[in-house]
């Protein structure tokens, strides 16, 4: 059944070790950072030196925490699996009954696989638990569980979780919070006896939804500090959760959250939990790397460079006149950007947020002619075209609502609260899903387009059809959909986009080459925004728009230079009525889009950086190339600093044994500043080792609250 107990699986800078005990489930004993290659009684002893001992008031042979706890191993926690037969079959005891190691597995001295697959059968209650484990190439750690129902009837599952034990140190949590305009807000906490637990049930990850659930050393930060990280890859219901019991250990856990009957697996049938991945780091930003290196693999191999977008969205909202829209066509051109998206506002007498939506013909009164007057002009001019749409929605003042009140997702008779004046569509029900497929294919397949802005407006409730819940369903078809629309259209990007970032997850970053971060683009906010959803997303996903001076979400005026600086590190785009901007602004413009395309093929492929720099009002955050020939740098002054200066900045990452030329590259008034000038590298650069840049680093210059300097780093 197995070569090896316990099993030791190695890849990308991982471990994991799993033990196969004799009763119940195995059981992860380690995960982390790689222990090298370890023979067979290393790996005997590392699970002996570890063994649970007895204690008083603990089942007399206490085991170690298992891949599913369960109250029949004695764990008191939450458990792995709740579910029941009408009131029965609700403890199982599962027995290891195959293990599957895949290709080679692990002998003495040797790598180990990096998957297997573990199935477990517990007889009296009628299941059967097939559990995956995998360690991807970035060094990821992913756990899928699938829960088969051997019995004669019918079994209702409540939660399925995933499970990875917690080392007793790492006590320190750290998850997010946020709103539309200011998602992901860090919140930390200490993991005290007891279980911590976010959850989702917004339907779709949400703005507060917390990316990843984080659990590190006390004071663990994005440049050093042991840290894991548990993500569910799903973009419906979510739970992630730490938990720390007096007896058995403390444990990690992710899971989809379930609606009440939501899941009745049938006699015969099974059920499949999302993936849920862990990561480790020395720091934040390594477990990242782990997620960026998996979202990059996973993600569409892209033939091209991402191009600079210029959407339409704050220049004109729901005005669309052809005269205008093509002047701005002809500014964007001018200014570098290489793709044209047409945001809300296209369709059948959507002439504002109320109504219209799930209408998806062309308006002839907006638009006479159809699209391609536009589209014949902006491909004219050298750039891509993107279009936008909302598909999972219907507006209550919709011919499709009005046709079709059915196909609305809905608890029962009545109807769920409305949201921003629309319902969502249960794109389960296989009509639904024709007539959207139908019009998304006709959308691209008779237009000459490149690219799709996907939006989701609001919070799924109560989604149900004919009284039962169905977001397990509908999730899983909204999947399908876009699934199928890519292969019947290979060459059409997508845009992820949910009220900003309210549905950012590894399963929708599969399907979507960029992710709009936040409505909210005054960069003072969304410089926080984008750091912390860099943990999950890189940068080369993270749509980064630059916006007109005064930010219509804050009402926050702003440098050209800080918004453009902000943005820099991700997928560049403009929102910004260009038509208003002045020739010095457009010049500057012009500059900062050049210097993002000079460097975008570092910047969308180099290794994320943040340093923990002392003084909070200085946030530096930098892409270093894989091999470390090169390196960008932002310095980014959000408030006046603490000192008169923000003091010493520390550049990591880079070869310590290489010599580098330090240049100030940023574009505009900046540089011309007076506060600069006093600095001898900032004026004229410098050159120095690796090391004395990462050790001794560099004086930041007194800059000014709200400016950015840009520093490129090239190996001599
Ligand atoms: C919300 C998005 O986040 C915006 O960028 C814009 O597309 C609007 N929806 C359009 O309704």
């Amino acid at each position: 059944m197995r070569a090896c107990n316990p099993l030791h699986l190695r890849q990308g800078g991982t471990s994991v070790v799993i033990e196969f005990p004799t009763v119940g489930v195995p059981a992860i004993r380690y995960w982390g950072p790689d222990l090298g290659v370890l023979i067979a009684a290393d790996l005997a002893s590392l699970v002996e030196a570890n063994r649970p001992q007895h204690r008083v008031g603990d089942v007399d042979e206490p085991r170690a925490v298992s891949l599913l706890p369960l109250p029949s191993d004695g764990w008191t926690g939450a458990p792995g699996l709740e579910g029941d037969r009408q009131g029965l079959a609700f403890s199982p005891a599962f027995t290891l009954t195959a293990v599957d190691g895949g290709p080679g597995v692990s002998v003495e001295g040797e790598v180990g696989p990096a998957s297997v697959v573990i199935r477990c059968d517990d007889a009296e209650s009628g299941l059967r638990l097939v559990v995956e484990i995998e360690i991807t190439r970035s060094g990821l750690v992913r756990q899928r569980m699938q829960l088969h129902n051997l019995g004669s009837s019918s079994y209702s599952l409540g939660s399925l979780r995933a499970s990875f034990p917690l080392a007793d140190d790492l006590t320190e949590v750290l998850d997010f919070t946020g709103r539309w305009m200011r998602e992901r807000v860090p919140q930390r906490h200490t993991l005290t006896v007891g279980r911590h637990v976010r959850e989702g049930r917004r339907g779709r990850p949400g703005a507060d939804g917390s990316l990843l659930l984080l659990a590190g050393a006390p004071g663990f930060g994005f440049e050093r500090g042991q840290v894991r990280g548990v993500h569910v890859a799903w973009s419906g219901n979510h739970e992630l959760a730490a938990e720390r019991t007096v007896l058995g250990g403390t444990v990690i856990t992710g899971a989809e959250l379930l609606l009440p009957g939501e899941i009745a697996i049938a006699a015969g049938d099974s059920y499949r939990t999302p993936w849920v991945y862990a990561s480790h780091g020395d720091g934040l930003d390594e477990l990242a790397g782990r997620f960026h290196g998996q979202v990059r693999e996973s993600a569409r191999a892209r033939s091209g460079e991402r191009p600079v977008v210029l959407n339409v969205w704050e220049a004109v909202y729901f005005e669309h006149r052809l005269d205008k829209l093509v002047e701005l066509a002809d500014i964007g051109a001018e200014v570098g950007a290489e793709l044209y998206m047409l945001d809300d506002g296209w369709f059948l007498g959507r002439r504002d947020d109320r109504r219209a939506l799930g209408d998806w013909y062309v308006d002839p009164e907006v638009w006479p002619e159809g699209l391609d007057p536009l589209i014949r002009h902006v491909k004219g001019r050298g750039m891509g075209f993107g279009i936008w749409v909302e598909p999972e929605m219907v507006s209550v003042d919709s011919e499709l609502a009005r046709a079709h009140p059915d196909w609305i997702l809905r608890p029962g008779d009545r109807l769920p609260p409305v949201g921003k004046w629309q319902h969502v569509l249960d794109f389960s029900n296989p009509e639904v899903y024709a007539y959207i497929l139908e019009r998304l294919d006709w959308l691209l397949g008779s237009h000459d387009l490149d690219y799709l802005k996907w939006d989701h407006n609001r919070d799924v409730l109560e989604p149900g059809r004919g009284g039962r819940a169905v977001l397990h369903e509908h999730t899983l078809a909204v999947y399908r959909l876009i699934d199928e629309l890519r292969e019947r259209h290979p060459h059409v990007d997508i845009e992820n986009c949910a009220s900003g970032g309210a549905r950012i997850d590894l399963e929708i970053l599969a399907r979507t080459e960029r992710t709009w971060t936040s409505d909210c683009a005054d960069p003072l906010e969304r410089a926080m925004t984008q750091k912390y959803t860099g943990l999950l997303l890189p940068i080369e996903m993270s749509g980064n728009d630059i916006s007109a001076s005064a930010s219509h979400t804050t009402g926050r005026t702003s440098s050209l230079d800080f918004r453009a600086g902000v943005a820099l590190l991700g997928y560049l785009g403009i929102q910004w009525d260009l038509t208003r901007a002045t020739e010095v602004e457009l010049a500057e413009l012009t500059e900062w889009v050049a210097l993002y395309k000079s460097h975008r093929r570092l910047l969308h492929s180099g290794r994320a950086v943040n340093t923990d720099h002392a003084d909070p009002s200085l946030m530096v955050r930098g892409v270093v190339a894989h091999d470390r020939s090169e390196a960008i740098f932002t310095l980014a002054q959000l408030t006046s600093a603490l000192a008169p200066s923000a003091g010493r900045v520390r550049v990591p990452g880079l070869d310590p044994d290489a010599r580098y030329r330090v240049d100030v590259v940023t574009p505009g008034p900046a540089l011309r500043s007076r506060a600069y000038t006093e600095m001898p590298w900032v004026t004229s650069g410098t050159t120095l080792p690796g090391r004395v840049l990462a050790q001794s680093g560099l004086e930041a210059p007194v800059i000014d609250p709200e400016q950015v300097l840009v520093v490129r780093f090239s190996r001599v």
